[in-house]
């Protein structure tokens, strides 16, 4: 079943900020209240933001190592060059961006989508830059009785039957499910004349990867456009880095209506350092992995917490403990912890919060409160 909905209120765009309103109204609160807390002194850990726990080892570096003075080349030149060494992508494929989101909103301009369809819930940003290029959104419903997975590919192909085009991430955010490869291939197969925009801002968290990513389809199926980001995985937010991957056709069409110098000589250069982070990836991905075993199996036992997804760096968790959700975000906040409340996102308003995966201690904290708040 498709249903259509109006626009998501302004508050849903907080997901783009690093930093939660609810974080910030909760440090807020904390702070006005005289650092108070349980344990005062502690260090406040913010698990509503899913980027990387840990920093790529890029060394300390001044303006001064940064070639300020001069343009950086006009097409982020050092973002294709890291796409090319890292993933093998050749630099007729790859469009550098300022961060995923550039794209997300210069696609449905360049690409004249008139209709898309997009999953319900997630990320708000494609809706709001659909309506911004005059498109209609329709939306395609994930339910908690479903675990928010994808229905199969006949319902799929009957929600897409007048979009032109349709925009999911895989895995998606906030429920953190995954989007089967094999089905996207299979419709975009089917519809050649639709688009199939794929968002893998969280790619690189899920083991699969690279296997699951269709970053390597895009010569063979020319509707396919991926989106990447290299925001969350190496943890540089404030740099904006990213790229689309698509047919070099598409990638013309995209430079056509593409702003220059988007990408700063700073991201361009750092863009580079991180071929020097191999090992610093097989760490992270080794913790997510592990870490989101350990942290299903802990729950499992839990009463009054439900987790869903957890394909990437999150989990999606619905609260069903004895207190109201407002009162366990306060006890967190008592103990420095913090958690991204999305009961503004259509189908979660009921006590749906999602929180990153972090390093093995600082989950021992978030699940140590959990725990106690659901026998209190
Ligand atoms: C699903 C998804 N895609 C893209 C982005 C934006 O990525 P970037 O920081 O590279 O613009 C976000 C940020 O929250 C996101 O959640």
């Amino acid at each position: 079943m498709v249903r259509a909905r109006t626009l998501s209120s302004p508050e849903a765009r907080i997901e783009a900020s690093p930093f939660s309103l609810l974080t910030l109204m909760n440090s807020l609160f904390y702070h006005r209240h005289g650092g108070a807390g349980i344990n005062s002194g502690t260090e406040a850990l913010d698990f509503s933001v899913n980027i990387s726990p840990i920093s790529p080892p890029i060394g300390t570096l001044t303006l001064n190592d940064f070639a300020l003075q001069a343009y950086p080349s006009i097409d982020g030149k050092g973002i294709k060059d890291f796409y090319k060494a890292r993933f093998g992508l050749n630099n007729a494929m790859v469009l550098p961006l300022n961060g995923a989101i550039e794209g997300i909103y210069l696609l449905p301009r360049a690409l004249g989508l008139r209709h898309i369809l997009a999953l319900s819930p997630s990320f708000y940003e494609y809706e709001r830059a659909a309506r911004i290029a005059g498109a209609k959104v329709t939306f395609l419903p994930l339910t908690a009785d479903n675990g928010f997975r994808l229905p199969g590919i006949e319902q799929l192909a009957e929600a897409l039957l007048h979009a032109d085009a349709f925009v999911v991430a895989n895995p998606n955010n906030p429920t953190g499910t995954e989007v089967p490869p094999e089905m996207i291939m299979a419709l975009a197969s089917r519809f050649p004349y639709k688009w199939f925009i794929l968002d893998e801002a969280f790619i690189q968290f899920t083991p699969e990867f690279p296997d699951n990513s269709l970053m390597y389809q895009v010569m063979a199926l020319k509707n396919v456009v991926v989106v990447h980001s290299l925001t969350k995985f190496y943890a540089l937010p404030g740099l904006r880095l990213g790229a689309v991957i698509a047919h070099p056709d598409v990638i013309g069409r995209l430079l056509y209506y593409k702003e220059p110098w988007t990408v700063n000589a700073i991201a361009e250069s750092v863009a580079m350092l991180l071929l020097n982070c191999g090992a610093y990836e097989d760490e992270l991905r080794d913790m997510i992995i592990s870490e989101r075993e350990r942290i299903t199996t802990l729950f499992s036992g839990m009463e009054g917490i439900r987790l869903a997804g957890g394909a990437a760096n999150f989990f999606l968790a619905q609260w069903n403990g004895g207190c109201s959700l407002d009162a366990l975000f306060s006890w967190l906040a008592e103990r420095q912890l913090y958690v991204r409340d999305c009961r503004n996102f259509p189908g979660l308003e009921e006590n749906y919060f999602r929180f990153a995966i972090r390093r093995p201690v600082e989950n021992d904290r978030l699940l140590d409160a959990l725990h106690s708040a659901s026998l209190a």
